[in-house]
């Protein structure tokens, strides 16, 4: 567990400080993620891309806006008030160390961990939001 918790934080430490690249017509989101991925995230698999999410995806993607977005990126690991939750299910841990399976996030959600206060969500909001949760 201890162990866990320090690589993380080394992983962490060995991403790159975010630079501001500039981009010739960056404008477009597909440039937008390009360059996120090349400042910090490769070593990270890629997210779903938005334009390939199925309606329930697409549905948590709303909850998360709603309910998440202020204080979790969704595309990187850097953190905003919580810990940026790129790649939350497809890495070995969490920050905390808890593996990212559904029932820890859930957990997470309804009782809150940490510094983390609870979200209340309906049983079909955390469904959907679990399911975006897959495509980070
Ligand atoms: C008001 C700010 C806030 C909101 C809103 C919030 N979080 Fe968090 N979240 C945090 C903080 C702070 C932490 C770090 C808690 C700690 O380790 O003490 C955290 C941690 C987490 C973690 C990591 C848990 C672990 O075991 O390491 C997950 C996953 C998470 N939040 C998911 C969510 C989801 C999904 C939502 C929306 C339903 C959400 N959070 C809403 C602040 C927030």
């Amino acid at each position: 567990m201890n162990e866990h918790r320090t690589e993380h934080r080394k992983i962490e430490q060995n991403y790159p400080r975010r630079q501001t690249v500039t981009l010739a017509g960056a404008a477009s989101t597909a440039a937008m993620l390009a360059t996120m991925l090349l400042i910090g995230c490769t070593p990270l698999p890629p997210s779903k891309p938005a334009s390939e999410f199925t309606p329930q995806e697409a549905r948590g993607a709303a909850v998360f806006q709603s309910h998440c977005a202020r204080c979790h990126y969704p595309t990187t690991t850097h953190g905003l008030h919580g810990p940026g939750l790129q790649a939350l299910t497809k890495v070995k841990a969490m920050p905390s160390g808890a593996p990212p399976t559904d029932a820890r996030i859930t957990q997470t959600i309804l009782y809150g961990h940490g510094m983390m206060q609870p979200v209340a969500v309906s049983d079909s909001e955390l469904n959907d939001l679990l399911a975006y949760l897959h495509t980070l």
